[in-house]
């Protein structure tokens, strides 16, 4: 018998019956992966496989019957606001996240949730047993304890589990743990990670059921499995944050019926995983006001946030010196640290320089510029940027490479959460309208001389 399976390419589709290290076709190193043949699937389905099928009438847009779908709301405010207004039913969310960050936390408790208000609910655990998913719902409470679960790797059982009870939302933990029958791979592999993947979004878009499913993350961040799986699910999400810490993040990273831009966060309790409605209120009662301290009004999606960026200079004699950057680009801080120079700072070739974005966020924007030079100048004069009462001081825009102060996004926005703290006046961009709170300034090197105009002056050591 002819196997069902052949290889190809993920890059350039290239099949090949064999495995191989190598794509014959263009030379790429492991891009070969298991996938069932075409000619396997039956023939005449889906668009474009028949040549001789009857033509369809196309209809103009506007005339498409939408009917208003009713999101499942999971009751937990970030994840909702994530998700661009709660779960789609019918679609597929992929939860990526690294080993521990809380992943089977979240989804059970959104399906407590879900539960509580009256939904059906299905919690697929391919990893636990139904006893250690109940040890976790028994921490989450009483309404995570109401979940329907199995525990099952079988694709086929959870498939005709799925057709059987009809859920309105499934999690499937996790998509890497799934084994399809006829196909060889180890389960996790990438021909069987697809291959369920498209058996359940199959399943999901007919039964009308808002899937989760649950993925690994490789080393270096990406969901595992082949990419092929983040085209095929409607959205997906990135659960992060430093294990060491409690703060998690969840990102969406493509996202079908929403922004991507939204960013919820989390902390890990007790209790299970907490909302952090105020990440600023926290941050910024953080912000010690010391030398190489200094406030930025930074924006995560669509919501302001305010974190303390921090620096330290020290003179060195190595070379090259040190550039060391949390939370921010490294290349950007280098990037700075050359305008700095030539345009009104201090030249630090022999000293090195760390900079740190506290509470261990992530700021990947360029209205960050300014803070990280501030903070740098700050550190390298041995002043405190915050006025005598201890008040930090507030700021964000994106320094260009002439010295010049460029505009970033969301001013307003930015003004109005620094505002809400006590925080200002804030030194920003130059707008082109006035802004209330605004200190505008048109260069660096002026925002440096009305930053250190207004803290006061350290006595000569
Ligand atoms: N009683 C507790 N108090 C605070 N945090 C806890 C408690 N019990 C567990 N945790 C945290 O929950 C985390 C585990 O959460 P969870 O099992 O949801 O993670 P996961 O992402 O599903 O992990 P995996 O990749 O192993 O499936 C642990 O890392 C731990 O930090
Ligand atoms: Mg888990």
């Amino acid at each position: 018998m002819a196997p069902k399976t052949s290889y190809f390419c993920q890059s350039c589709g290239h099949e090949s019956l064999r495995w191989a290290g190598q794509c014959s076709g263009c030379g790429e190193w492991n891009t070969l992966v298991e996938a069932p043949k075409p000619d396997a699937k039956p023939a005449g389905k889906g668009p474009g496989r028949s040549r001789a099928g009857a033509a369809a009438t196309p209809v103009a847009l506007r005339d498409v019957s939408a009917p208003a779908v009713e999101r499942l709301v999971t009751g937990i405010n970030e994840l909702d606001r994530v998700l661009g207004g709660g779960l789609v039913p019918g679609s597929i969310v992929l939860l990526g996240g690294s080993p521990g960050i809380g992943k089977s936390t979240l989804t059970g408790m959104a399906l407590g949730n879900l539960v509580a208000v009256g939904r059906r609910t299905l919690y697929v655990s391919g990893e636990e047993s139904a006893a250690q998913v109940r040890m976790r719902a028994a921490r989450l409470g009483d309404a995570a304890l109401g979940v329907p679960a199995i525990a099952e790797t079988s694709l086929e059982t959870v498939l005709a589990t799925l057709e059987s009870e009809r859920p309105d939302a499934c999690v499937i933990d996790s998509i890497q743990t799934l084994n399809a029958e006829g196909m060889t791979g180890a389960p996790g592999s990438v021909g069987q990670v697809r291959e369920a993947a498209n058996a359940i979004l199959e399943v999901a878009k007919r039964t009308d059921c808002a899937v989760i499913l649950v993925g690994h993350v490789t080393k270096e961040g990406a969901v595992a499995g082949p990419r092929v799986l983040e085209h095929l699910v409607d959205c997906v999400l990135l659960f992060e944050g430093e294990r060491e810490r409690s703060f998690r993040t969840l990102r969406a990273l493509k996202n079908r019926f929403g922004a991507t831009s939204e960013v919820g966060v989390f902390e890990m309790k007790g209790g299970g995983l907490v909302e952090v409605e105020d990440p600023s209120a926290r941050f910024v009662g953080e912000a010690s006001g010391a030398p190489g301290s200094c406030v930025l009004c930074s924006m995560e999606g669509t919501r302001p946030l305010l974190v303390e960026v921090q620096a330290l200079v020290a003179p060195t004699e190595i070379v090259p010196p040190r550039r060391i950057a949390n939370g921010v680009d490294r290349n950007r801080l280098a990037m700075i640290l050359a305008v700095l120079a030539r345009h009104g700072g201090p030249g630090l070739a022999s000293a090195d320089v760390f900079v740190n974005v506290a509470g261990g966020v992530r700021v990947d924007e360029p209205g960050a510029d300014l803070a990280v030079a501030l903070a740098v100048v700050s550190a390298h004069r041995g002043e405190p940027l915050a006025d005598p009462d201890g008040k930090p001081l507030a700021c964000f825009g994106e320094v260009g490479l002439t010295g010049e102060l460029r505009t970033v996004g969301h001013a307003d926005r930015r003004l109005g959460e620094a505002l809400k703290f006590g925080l200002g006046p804030i030194l920003g961009p130059p707008e082109a309208e006035r802004m209330n709170g605004l200190a505008p300034q048109a260069t660096l090197r002026k925002a440096l001389g009305a930053a250190f105009a207004r803290a006061p002056r350290r006595a000569a050591a």
